[in-house]
């Protein structure tokens, strides 16, 4: 008999690609996909940790099923992802009648688990050792990826998928716990990597977007010589079908010039490039440990322009971080003038337990400032953003359609045009009306309008006319 599954995802691409994964393993055990939560047999929640909000979000939610738990005892509760590596206990604690908590290293064990704890009732937790609880390779072992596990109904669409090719982190930026729930950085082997891709291009993948919290750092070590990163992209770039490759997210100082030069001229490279500056203080990056001076970042985005000069470059900023005074926000507003970003994450400074800074140092930005500061950056980037889109206007981009826009997705399926959305090979939004026929191809699109955060355009119908720009 089919058992219903819903599955609710928050926080970045990685949590999403986990997600897939996770559906894939359970559909063979024979769940099928529920769009609400009332009567499904499994219920998980894949979490983030990066802010408190995102945990907080997560209690709310489990709080809100402890009625629902009363009524349908069999229904099996899970808590998985990094607010699971997070927490381990404290879930139990603070819901008692959640089943299963497994963190983002223990994924590949979730049918064993639903099973079980649907057999016993029993609670279930599994997590990967804290990066003190053992030697290097200890810790590296109890994190597993099992990436070839894939399920196309969970893509963000059929011809886009996500790649990890590197799990972890270890940069250990003092507000940061992701090297804390993700564990140690590990790159997958290339040729591994290789073949996944063949395959998702075999299933009609144009787009893959290549994923790890410093995507850039990569290096396949198990190869002799070891593989970089311009050379697993060189590698991917010569599969046939596949159109377009895009990576998040840098880390700044392994912006290489051969990564650089890779995308340069490699024509399937996006040349969206997202390098989070995270602060324009030398004092602030200092203390949040980021290995750079706002001059060094300076000069890679320089040598980015230089190299690229169509490049979308995008950033994140944490605003009122500890200690940061009107004198360092005012560094950041001129990084941000400056550098004139795509567009940039802004994100106000939340102390993360278990983190150097929530440990050594007072998170003494009141919370009132700390939005003071957020919307005068995001107001900022925005009219920037706005200024830099409006040059579009009159040309022709090259658009991979997604499907009908939010808007439309309520419209009637039997209606011959709708409002399309896509992307540009700079992963600026374009809206435009279609038909679904052009969903999933690379289509020529005028633009005849734009804002901060979209371009409007019609599709070109006849090649007769302006140039396509590859933006
Ligand atoms: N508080 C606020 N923002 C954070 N980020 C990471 N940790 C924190 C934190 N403790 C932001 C950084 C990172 C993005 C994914 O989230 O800007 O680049
Ligand atoms: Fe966190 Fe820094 Fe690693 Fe990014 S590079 S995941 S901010 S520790």
């Amino acid at each position: 008999m089919t058992k219903r599954l819903y599955i609710e995802t928050v926080g970045c691409q990685m949590n999403m690609l986990d997600s897939e994964l996770v559906v894939a393993s359970l559909r063979k055990e024979g769940y099928e996909l529920a769009d609400s939560p009332t009567g499904a047999d499994a219920i998980l929640f894949n979490t983030c940790s990066v802010r408190q909000h995102a945990e907080d979000k997560i209690y709310s939610a489990l709080g809100r099923l402890k009625h629902a738990k009363n009524h349908h005892p069999d229904t099996v509760i899970g808590v998985i992802g990094c607010m699971a590596q997070n927490h381990q206990q404290t879930i139990f604690r603070r819901a008692p009648y959640v089943d299963l908590v497994v963190g983002p290293g223990q994924l590949h064990q979730i049918p064993q688990l639903v099973r079980d704890v649907a057999r016993d009732r029993q609670p279930r937790l599994e997590v990967s050792l804290a990066r003190s609880a053992g030697s290097r390779s200890e810790v590296e072992d109890s994190f597993e990826s099992y990436d070839p596990l894939r399920d196309p109904t969970m893509r963000p669409t059929p011809f886009q998928a996500f790649v990890r090719i590197m799990i972890g982190c270890d940069k250990f930026c003092t507000y940061c716990i992701v090297p804390m729930v993700r564990g140690p950085e590990q790159s997958r082997p290339a040729g591994e990597i290789e073949h996944e891709v063949r395959h998702l291009v075999e299933e009609g993948c144009r787009e893959v977007t290549l994923l790890g919290q410093t995507v850039n750092s990569y290096r396949d070590r198990s190869a002799t010589p070891h593989v970089r990163f311009s050379e697993l992209i060189a590698r991917l770039h010569e599969i046939d079908g596949l159109d377009r490759i895009k990576f998040v997210t840098n880390y700044p100082k392994d912006m290489s010039d051969d990564l650089l030069d890779a995308v340069a001229t490699l024509p399937k490279c996006s040349h969206y490039l997202h390098v989070p500056a995270q602060s324009g203080s030398d004092r602030m990056l200092k203390a949040m440990k980021r290995g750079y001076t706002v001059g060094e970042y300076r000069e890679m985005y320089s040598r980015i322009k230089e190299r690229i000069p169509q490049a979308a470059v995008t950033s994140d900023f944490i605003v009122g971080f500890c200690g940061e005074s009107d004198a360092d926000f005012t560094q950041t507003v001129e990084l941000v003038r400056e550098s004139r970003f795509k567009n940039s994450f802004i994100f106000k400074y939340s102390a993360r337990p278990g983190t150097k800074a929530a440990e050594n140092a007072a998170d003494d930005v009141p919370e009132a400032e700390k939005r003071r500061r957020n919307n005068e950056l995001l107001a900022i980037q925005n009219a920037i953003s706005e200024e830099d889109n409006q040059p579009f206007i009159g040309r022709e981009v090259e658009v991979l359609v997604e499907g009908p826009s939010k808007a439309s997705q309520k419209q009637a399926d039997d209606s011959h045009t709708l409002q399309l959305t896509g992307r540009t090979m700079c992963d600026r939004i374009v809206v435009f009306e279609g038909t679904r026929r052009q969903v999933g191809e690379i289509l020529p699109v005028v633009v005849y309008d734009a804002n901060a955060f979209t371009l409007f355009g019609s599709v070109v119908t006849s090649h007769v006319g302006p140039e396509v720009y590859s933006l």
